[in-house]
């Protein structure tokens, strides 16, 4: 067993969904966010709040892991000046903290928004260029890209999942896009318990009929998502608004962050529910 795993965003709504199940992988769970705590532990974590931008904050929580499963970020489009911090500057703190203290191996929340700009007609694998939506996707191929040259020139190794909508499904796009909270599961228990891993790029996305992304080239890591939103597609079209044919954000894999302008939240339009779970 893993002696010791770092969770960052821990405070969030997918961090609040692998707490606990990250908890029994490993001796001691070290969940980190910037929120002063985050309630009641689970048996094995302890919490430690820090500034993942600052590096003398995030550096002593990240020494003597074996593993970082980094989703600490925020989580939309915004300026550009302040995603610097938290998701360019924190993913480069992140990886560079985990090489100074021996660390394994990175999981990291990156996102279909690194290759939102990707038509939904091209049925996109894990080799697709980069093709960011909004500074918010730049930051996730900046994230990746890290996570590719830190495995080439320092051997850290890194699992890059680009997750597409891990929310209740409430939208069209949401039959092709949803990654149940079970499957989200599973896809980062694979992406910690695959003995090797190199850099790996997966997407994020449950068994859906209707999945717009191609995991084949992936297949080695052993995720097999259980969950299809299909079952949801009867009431969701039923409630759905007419649909544009040329709306950007019904054409790209982006969707709504495909069609807002640079800086402007993606999710405000999208109807997230925030379903958190509680301890
Ligand atoms: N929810 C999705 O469908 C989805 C899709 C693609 C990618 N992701 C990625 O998954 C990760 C988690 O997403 P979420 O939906 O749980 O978002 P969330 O906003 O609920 O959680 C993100 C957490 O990061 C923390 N954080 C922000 N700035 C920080 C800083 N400077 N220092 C330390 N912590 C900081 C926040 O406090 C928050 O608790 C994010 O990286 C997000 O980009 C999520």
């Amino acid at each position: 067993m893993m002696k010791k795993l770092v969770l960052t965003g821990a405070a969030g709504r997918l961090g609040s969904y692998l707490r606990e199940p990250l908890s029994k992988l490993c001796e001691e769970l070290v969940s980190t966010d910037i929120v002063d705590d985050i309630g009641t532990l689970y048996q094995g974590e302890r919490y430690e709040k820090a500034d993942l931008a600052q590096m003398s904050e995030i550096a002593p929580v990240i020494a003597g892991a074996d593993m970082v499963v980094h989703f600490g970020a925020i989580g939309d489009e915004r300026p550009f000046e302040v995603l610097l911090g938290p998701n360019f500057i924190g993913a480069y703190n992140v990886w560079e903290a985990a090489y100074q203290h021996g660390v394994r191996r990175v999981v990291y929340a990156s996102s279909i928004h690194a290759v939102g700009m990707h038509k939904k007609q091209d049925f996109i694998g894990i080799d697709a260029p980069h093709r960011p939506d909004t500074f918010y996707g730049l930051a996730k191929c900046f994230a990746e890209d890290l996570a590719s040259m830190y495995w080439d020139k320092r051997g850290l190794e890194a699992v890059c999942l680009r997750i597409l909508s891990a929310a209740q499904v409430n939208n069209p796009r949401a039959l092709g896009s949803w990654l149940s909270y079970d499957d989200l599961i599973q896809l980062v228990t694979r992406a910690i318990d695959t003995p090797t891993t190199g850099f790996s790029v997966i997407y994020g996305v449950s068994n859906n009929d209707r999945a717009p992304v191609d995991n084949h080239l992936a297949s080695y890591l052993g995720y097999r998502p259980k969950d299809n939103a299909e079952q949801f597609a009867e009431q969701v079209l039923a409630e759905a608004p007419p649909a544009d044919p040329t709306d950007a954000a019904q054409m790209y894999h982006g969707g709504p962050f495909a069609s807002v302008p640079l800086g402007e939240s993606g999710v405000a339009s999208m109807n997230i529910i925030n379903d958190k779970k509680e301890v």
